[in-house]
């Protein structure tokens, strides 16, 4: 059951956010006044890393074993009591069932059990959200969000907190997705978009390969070609067994232009989609978030293109590029503050 109004918290509020979304199990404490007042994480990723990717059994007994010890944490760490907890807010849409039910089963029992009000957050409205948590001055309405992750890569127009309208969405891969790809191709583990940062920066992010920008209908984005075209590239060289499914031989030096190459064409991509949507839409500024975010390079292009247009620019820093929970418990607070609690029948929704 929904309703909207503003809620007028006599104190400051503090809301409790979790996010088991994937395979990073997250608790954070927000308070209206304060800011963040902890992000605590546990990830995974050692876990998953020989496997190449998230193994969603894996990551649902993980979420199991320390949600408990990160919720408490968090609250520690803020210096906050469970019974001052005002909201619990819980990611509940997008991501792996099994790891998203954990995470909400836990907040429910918790809002249950300390009887205060919950809130279902879409993770993905959380990526938006995390361009706001460290800004003094508020980032103006309406702006435009490029989001891009491990799972998804979009364009949104953002009118107001909370309301925001998709342009356009990855057909294939997410950008994050090719990153990791090229990383498996190239013999590093997961999740590789660090490590080809670090290649490219060796590179000098010069553009050695020049591979091809791939131009989608519309404000979509396609990167799975990229990803095919390094490929060939690789095995062209003589550098992949595409019978045995492994790099062979690659040195050092055609790694880092593969690397730096890979990195510029996503650039270019996201600078050109960018451009797009700015021609057909009036917007004050531009946010770039999710994981691909914590990728100086590409932040820095974009904050240099937002600065020559004369738009405001804002990305989060590196530890709030990546899944966390104050960006799901900021979501939280303006919700609660409209008064657009969920009952504790929320459930989760994986695919929307
Ligand atoms: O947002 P996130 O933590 O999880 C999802 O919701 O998917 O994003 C993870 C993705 C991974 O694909 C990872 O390779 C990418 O973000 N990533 C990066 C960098 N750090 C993480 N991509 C490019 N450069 C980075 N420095
Ligand atoms: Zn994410």
């Amino acid at each position: 059951m929904r309703a909207l109004h503003v809620v007028k918290f006599e104190r400051s509020m503090k809301v409790l956010g979790i996010e088991t979304s994937c395979d990073e199990t997250a608790a954070a404490v927000y308070d209206t006044e304060r800011g963040v007042c902890s992000s605590v994480l546990f990830s995974q990723i050692p876990a998953h890393h020989a496997f190449g990717g998230v193994v969603p059994e894996l990551a649902s007994r993980s979420h199991i074993e320390k949600i408990p010890h990160i919720v408490s944490e968090a609250l520690t760490t803020a210096f906050c009591d469970a019974s001052e907890v005002d909201v619990v807010a819980v990611t509940t849409r997008p991501g792996l069932p099994g790891s998203l039910l954990v995470g909400v089963c836990f907040a429910k029992a918790l809002a249950y059990a300390l009887n205060r009000p919950i809130v279902g957050v879409d993770h993905l409205e959380g990526h938006i959200a995390s361009a706001y948590l460290e800004q003094v001055v508020p980032v103006p309405f309406p702006h435009l969000c490029l989001t891009a992750s491990g799972g998804h890569t979009a364009l949104y127009i953002v009118h107001d907190y909370g309301t925001y309208e998709l342009l356009g969405r990855t057909a294939d891969d997410a950008a994050g997705e090719a990153f990791d790809k090229v990383a498996r191709l190239l013999g590093f583990g997961y999740p590789g978009g660090a490590v080809i940062e670090q290649r490219a920066k060796e590179g000098g992010f010069q553009d050695y390969r020049a591979y091809p920008r791939m131009r989608h209908r519309g404000m979509s984005f396609s990167f799975s070609g990229i990803k095919t075209a390094v490929l060939y590239d690789l095995v062209q060289r003589g550098y992949y067994d595409l019978q045995a499914k492994k790099v062979v031989r690659i040195d050092e030096r055609n790694t880092i232009e593969v690397a730096s190459s890979l990195l510029v064409a996503i650039g270019d991509i996201f600078l050109d989609r960018i451009a797009c949507a700015l021609a057909e839409h009036a917007v004050k500024g531009i946010t770039f978030v999710g994981g691909v975010a914590a990728n100086r390079y590409l932040t820095q292009r974009i904050a240099q293109f937002a600065r020559e247009h004369g738009y405001v620019f804002a990305s989060p820093s590196p530890c709030y590029c990546t899944d966390n929970a104050a960006m799901i418990a900021y979501v939280g607070h303006y919700r609660a503050q409209r008064a657009l609690f969920d009952t504790l029948a929320v459930d989760i929704a994986p695919r929307t």
